[in-house]
């Protein structure tokens, strides 16, 4: 085994092909052993360097991704807010711990906060005495948050709440079991009526005895009176760097190290109607003074603790470049003719503002008074979703376009028009692609942007992925179409600049898109074989593209890439992917050249693989890793041929050293012809 066999095999393994290519029959008898040989152009040269941008994250309000999943807080409508500025106003999943003989409910508006409201009231009509005696451990309300609440034994929740009374209040708050027997956390707030008599802030940590991953809170009393309540919250302490954000949601995206995120939708943004579209000025300030509103796309409501803030906050957290999408005055359902569009390009203006302005700027300094002085690194903004056969989309998108790059000129302006198949109509650096297709389509858009244009605005993928029947809730062949058109991006990156996967996370319990590519409930998460393919390109932008060519017999249903990139600790890799669509194990050779023979070296490869048993295997909460890639194993010092197996993703991943010609001459063992 070492390098000097491979160009020998390599030389009789393309005659072997040469020959037999144009021979059909004699293709589909070399089935059973199908063979393939990967050239590779290591030279300088013949390589082309990938956007750093290529591969980054698309997130969306879509299947509880934010409120009630990366978003910690644990409270779900925690102003009652939930059906609108209207009383009676909708307290679900508030419920009442008791009967009507002990307590009345309802909501009314006398918020101290202004743009929302409605707060809970709360008539106790039994006691600690007299003839209504409440029962024990009291009787309130509780809050099941989304699916139950993740609490566990030794983490502490910092629980907020508004209060008032007429009277003196002596409230429990505790973490529950779900059917509120086990109490796991618990305290009391007792205030005299003065201190409660108008509208006070009141909050308690509470540090959890116990582990249950449905927990409840509850606020409960044994004493009579007239108690309001209003924006009741629940947070973890524990969340990544204190942000808000759950830690091992937060932990899946950063293992993507996506370059970029894209945020808050796709239809999230649009909204069915305009009046229910994220509008983020409605999402920024105190949390307790934001209004929430219903997601009529996704048909739930938000009270948008994940606003426009946390966005950019995560982006940055995440090292990721921030791309906002915003209104652009239409939604699925009805639009704003062009000629009254100004107010949301000034909305969109004053977002920006508020990105990336100085802490003296209007808007810049609201950031400033929540914690972020310095500028957020907004760079990339798109304007609108999916809206360009829209019939207004054309000219309200020109305002926006033209406003925009007058007083930012560097912003970059991403257009829901595709333009891979011929030019935009109007100016734009990128244009939005969205494809969500059938397994075979989608692996043979691998060469989708073969033939685009290199001239004028760039592809940005922001949402792919294959649906339907072949994928399941997330199906090993549905990754493998995926990683295929992947690398076909990489292969075209120097028109294809960004790509993300869509949607990126699902609550299990609100399942409104299928597939997606992490799935959660309360406490527990794991990737689909679509999240595990998204590991396989952590490396590729700002790599390196070589030129890969595959020679294969016509049966075989292969598609490679191959780049160089760069460790944090300075070394330099060769990586090979590639992806075997077919039912046939394939043996593949690697053919290197460009290499120097006397100084550089590739030593390795480390193999690593994605497949399974079955075509349309899935993982579950029970088998998170049933199709996942292991470590990889080192194969060993210059092994060139690899089989491939049946419908499988391989990496190689080979070192490449430069060595000294005098430690050539002096270790003749570790001579490379390569
Ligand atoms: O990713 C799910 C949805 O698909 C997005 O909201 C929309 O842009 C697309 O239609």
């Amino acid at each position: 085994m070492g390098y000097n066999k491979v160009p020998c095999i390599a030389f009789f393994l393309w005659q072997f092909i040469s020959f037999s290519l144009p021979y059909h029959s004699f293709a589909i008898e070399v089935d059973a052993n199908a063979t393939a040989l990967l050239l590779l152009d290591a030279s300088k040269g013949s390589s082309r360097p990938i956007p750093d941008t290529l591969f980054g994250i698309f997130f969306e309000e879509i299947n509880h991704a934010g409120a009630g999943g990366l978003w910690a807080e644990l409270v779900s409508n925690r102003g009652f807010e939930a059906g609108g500025p209207n009383v009676p106003s909708n307290i679900d999943p508030w419920s009442i711990i008791g009967n009507e003989t002990f307590l009345i409910v309802a909501t009314d508006r006398s918020s101290l906060f202004d743009r929302n409201k409605i707060a809970l009231q709360m008539e106790v009509l039994c006691d600690t005495q007299g003839s209504n005696i409440c029962p024990s451990g009291g009787v309130g309300i509780y809050n099941p948050g989304f699916w139950g609440m993740n609490i566990e034994q030794g983490k502490s929740y910092k629980v907020v709440f508004y209060v008032r009374s007429t009277d003196a209040v002596n409230i429990s708050v505790s973490l529950t079991s779900s059917d509120g027997l086990q109490s796991l956390a618990s305290a009391n707030v007792i205030a005299s009526a003065s201190d409660v008599s108008n509208w006070t802030k009141k909050e308690l940590l509470l540090t959890a005895e116990g582990t249950n991953h449905t927990s409840r809170l509850q606020l409960t009393t044994a004493k009579k009176g007239v108690i309001w309540f209003d924006q009741v919250s629940a947070m973890p302490v524990d969340t990544y760097k204190r942000h808000g954000f759950r830690n091992e949601l937060f932990q899946m995206l950063a293992d993507i190290k996506p370059q970029f995120i894209r945020f808050p939708g796709g239809c999230f943004v649009e909204g069915e109607w305009l009046r229910n579209a994220f509008r983020w000025k409605e999402t920024i300030g105190p949390w307790e003074e934001r209004p929430g509103h219903f997601g009529d796309v996704w048909m739930y409501w938000t009270d948008d603790g994940l606003g426009y803030f946390e966005f950019l906050q995560l982006a940055e957290d995440l090292n990721a470049l921030p791309i906002w999408v915003f209104n652009n005055g239409i939604s699925h359902q009805d639009q704003v003719d062009t000629t009254s569009v100004l107010p949301f390009v000034q909305e969109a203006l004053d977002g920006i503002e508020f990105a990336r302005g100085n802490a003296s700027s209007k808007w810049g300094s609201v950031r400033a008074v929540m914690g972020h002085p310095k500028p957020f690194n907004l760079k990339y903004v798109a304007v609108g979703n999916e809206d360009c056969g829209k019939k207004n989309y054309r000219g309200n998108y020109l305002k926006f376009y033209d406003a925009i790059k007058r007083t930012y000129p560097d912003i970059q302006i991403i257009s829901n028009c595709d333009g891979s198949n011929g030019p935009l109509d109007h100016p734009a650096d990128f244009y939005d692609f969205h494809v969500y297709t059938s397994a075979n389509d989608l692996f043979s858009k691998a060469h989708k942007f073969d033939q685009t244009s290199r001239n004028g605005p760039k592809a940005f993928v922001s949402e792919y992925a294959v649906t339907g029947n072949d994928a399941g809730k997330g199906s090993l062949k549905a990754a493998l179409a995926e990683a295929a058109f992947l690398v076909g991006l990489e292969k075209n990156s120097d028109v294809v600049q960004m790509a993300s996967y869509a949607p990126l996370f699902v609550n299990t319990n609100d399942r409104r898109w299928n597939p997606d590519a992490i799935v959660f409930d309360s406490s527990q998460v794991y990737g689909t074989p679509s999240y595990w393919v998204q590991r396989f390109f952590v490396e590729s932008s700002g790599a390196t593209l070589l030129n890969a060519t595959l020679k294969t017999n016509s049966s075989a249903q292969l598609i490679a890439s191959a780049i160089t990139w760069q460790s944090g600790d300075g070394k330099t890799y060769i990586r090979i992917k590639v992806v075997n669509f077919g039912n046939s194990s394939v043996n593949l050779s690697i053919d290197v050249a460009g290499l120097d023979p006397n100084s550089e070296q590739l030593t390795g490869p480390t193999k690593t693989e994605l497949t399974s048993t079955n075509l349309m295997d899935e993982n579950s909460f029970t088998e998170q890793k049933k199709v996942a890639p292991g470590n990889g194993t080192t194969l060993p010092d210059g092994e060139m041929d690899v089989v491939l197996k049946p419908y499988s993703l391989t990496s190689l991943d080979f070192l490449k050293k430069t060595v000294s010609l005098r430690m050539w001459e002096a270790d003749a063992s570790s001579k490379s012809s390569i």
